[in-house]
């Protein structure tokens, strides 16, 4: 084989790899039906929740990956809530596309807050770590009471 052929292959090779890595990185999909929202947003938020009530107790790398995957959970959220998608067993209150910035206003800062208790975790800052989870912790809350039925 030529040299020529061998980088071809050898770089046809890297682009697979990293076409792949992109994807791994964030495999989100939105989703085609109602159905499919409300399924993905019920494990979405129970995946969260998960993370969090053992939050508490994590630190260094593992901390910052919870907090890296709840981020990009909650970066998620107003893609699984299309406008009227309340089917099945869904507890989403229609105030949600009445009152879309003020929902999209609480992911945002929860991302926010993920990403600061991934940044406090990755400098071993415990008490900045301590106060983003709680932030954290309250735009479960804060969306819960206005936005879940
Ligand atoms: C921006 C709004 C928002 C945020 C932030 C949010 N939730 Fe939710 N959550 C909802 C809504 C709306 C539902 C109802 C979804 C449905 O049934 O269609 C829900 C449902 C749930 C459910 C029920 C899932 C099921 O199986 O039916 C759990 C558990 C939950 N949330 C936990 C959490 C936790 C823990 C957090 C914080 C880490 C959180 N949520 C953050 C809006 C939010």
């Amino acid at each position: 084989m030529s040299i020529k052929k061998i980088s071809a292959i050898a770089i046809a090779g890297l682009l697979a790899a990293s076409v792949v890595a992109t994807v791994a990185q964030d495999a989100f999909v939105a989703p085609a039906t109602p159905e499919e929202a409300v399924e993905a947003r019920q494990a979405l938020m129970r995946e969260d929740g998960g993370i969090l009530r053992s939050a508490a107790g994590l630190s260094g790398a593992e901390a910052v990956a919870a907090m890296q995957t709840i981020k990009t959970n909650y970066s998620h959220i107003p893609a699984l809530f299309p406008e009227g998608s309340i089917v099945g067993d869904s507890e989403a209150l229609p105030a949600i596309w009445e009152n879309w910035d003020a929902f999209v206003a609480i992911a945002k800062s929860g991302e926010d807050a993920a990403a600061a208790a991934a940044a406090a975790a990755e400098a071993g800052d415990a008490d900045g770590y301590a106060a983003a989870l709680k932030t954290l912790g309250g735009t479960c809350g804060a969306c819960h009471q206005q936005f879940r039925g």
